[in-house]
């Protein structure tokens, strides 16, 4: 059913556009004026959710606050920052969770479901930790005490964990970091094996990493990855999609559709789980007809695809997205702008949520 529809309003649709087209009673693809919220219309079109990352710096903010734990909006949440190592465990053996609970707190009270990020990273990671000087043992232990002591903590709240974050170059080899240099590279499964040991059976074990929307050498090499750990036994469930593109090369609906594919022939389901489209300042209403595109095509694409449970956009309101300070000269990068209006962007993606319903 939502095939068909969705092939008959792809033929009827030329997406490319030159000038903006999506906005209330402007939107191509059903009821001109209906816009119950973005997870409302998820649900319709059978994703499990459609969340958003939060962080911290805007918990003051009570519009930002209001909209983040709006069901209608957004029934998952990730933390944004709260669950990197630094944070969980600034000092050996001693761990912080007020960062992470700051968010995942009012998420529960909102019945929003979380989805935790992350346990093995190599960036955020505490000084102690990155310039150790481990031996492989020492490493271990600390990997598996520190996946034990989070897991168990949040062990009924995260229906979903990232395990591990890029391990891999774009190249497909891998990346090397210090859990690479010391561990090699069982680093990845060792993280999935304690994840698996700690975590709730229910919960489903991922990994994640940017610029795999295509088919290509870094993609092949994740589901490589995915092929040899199924064939072992190790335990792996989804691949995350991050999804953060650039408004003009933001990858085609069928690049995306292709690489979720080769994900989810392997028997493994994939999530999309940082999503933004960042245009190249100063803004523009065509930049931002452009930019409603990418983010349409990569939901569409999620919502096509066989096993794609779900869409997490890296937060919802530009001002406090991290692309400005990431990089210079880019931004306006989210569904929401600086007033908090909708964004074309936020049109396009209700739209090709409802059309699928
Ligand atoms: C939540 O979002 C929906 C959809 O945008 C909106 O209709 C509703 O008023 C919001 N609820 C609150 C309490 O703000
Ligand atoms: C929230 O706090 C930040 C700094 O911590 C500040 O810059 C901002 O103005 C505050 N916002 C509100 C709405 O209070
Ligand atoms: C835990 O983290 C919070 C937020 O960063 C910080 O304010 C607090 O001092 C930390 N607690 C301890 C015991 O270090
Ligand atoms: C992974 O890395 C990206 C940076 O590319 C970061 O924004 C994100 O928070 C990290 N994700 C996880 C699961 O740690
Ligand atoms: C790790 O080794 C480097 C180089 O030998 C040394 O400079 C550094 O002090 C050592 N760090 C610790 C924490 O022992
Ligand atoms: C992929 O890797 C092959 C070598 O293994 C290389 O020849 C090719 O240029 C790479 N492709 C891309 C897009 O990086």
């Amino acid at each position: 059913m939502k095939l068909s529809i969705f092939a008959a309003v792809l033929a009827a649709l030329p997406l490319a556009t030159s000038s903006p087209t999506w906005g209330p009673g402007k939107g191509p693809y059903g009821p001109k004026d209906k816009y119950p919220g973005l997870a409302v219309l998820a649900k319709r079109a059978g994703l499990q959710y459609f969340g958003t990352a939060i962080d911290n710096v805007v918990l003051n903010n009570t519009r930002y606050v209001s909209i983040a734990h709006n069901r209608s909006e957004f029934d998952q949440v990730t933390p944004a920052n709260g669950q990197k190592f630094v944070h969980i465990e600034p000092q050996r053996g001693v761990f912080n969770w007020t960062l992470a609970n700051q968010v995942i707190k009012p998420a529960k009270k909102a019945r929003q479901s979380v989805r935790c990020h992350n346990f093995i990273w190599h960036t955020q990671a505490p000084e102690w930790l990155e310039f150790g000087n481990w031996t492989k043992k020492e490493l271990v232990s600390i990997m598996e005490n520190h996946i034990k002591v989070e897991a168990r903590y949040f062990y009924d709240t995260c229906f979903s964990w990232d395990v591990v974050n890029e391990s891999f170059n774009d190249d497909g080899t891998f990346r090397e970091t210090f859990w690479y240099k010391t561990l090699g590279k069982e680093y990845i499964e060792l993280a999935f094996k304690f994840a698996r040991k700690y975590t709730s059976p229910r919960t489903t074990l991922y990994y994640n990493d940017y610029g795999i929307e295509k088919v290509n050498n870094k993609s092949l090499a994740i589901a490589e990855l995915v092929k040899d750990f199924i064939k072992r036994d190790i335990p792996i469930d989804g691949v995350g999609l991050q999804g953060h593109f650039r408004m003009a090369t933001a990858p085609k609906y069928e690049e995306i559709s292709a690489s979720i594919a080769q994900f989810n022939k392997l028997g493994v389901e994939t999530a999309i789980t940082e999503l933004d489209v960042r245009i190249e300042l100063p803004d523009s209403p065509e930049k931002k007809a452009k930019q409603a595109e990418g983010y349409a095509n990569a939901v569409k694409a999620c919502v096509d695809a066989d096993d794609c449970v779900g869409v997490t956009v890296w937060d919802f309101w530009d001002p406090v997205s991290w692309v400005p300070y990431t990089f210079p000269g880019w931004g306006n990068a989210c569904l929401l702008d600086d007033d908090f209006n909708k964004k074309p962007a936020y049109y396009a993606v209700s739209d090709v949520l409802r059309a699928a319903a």
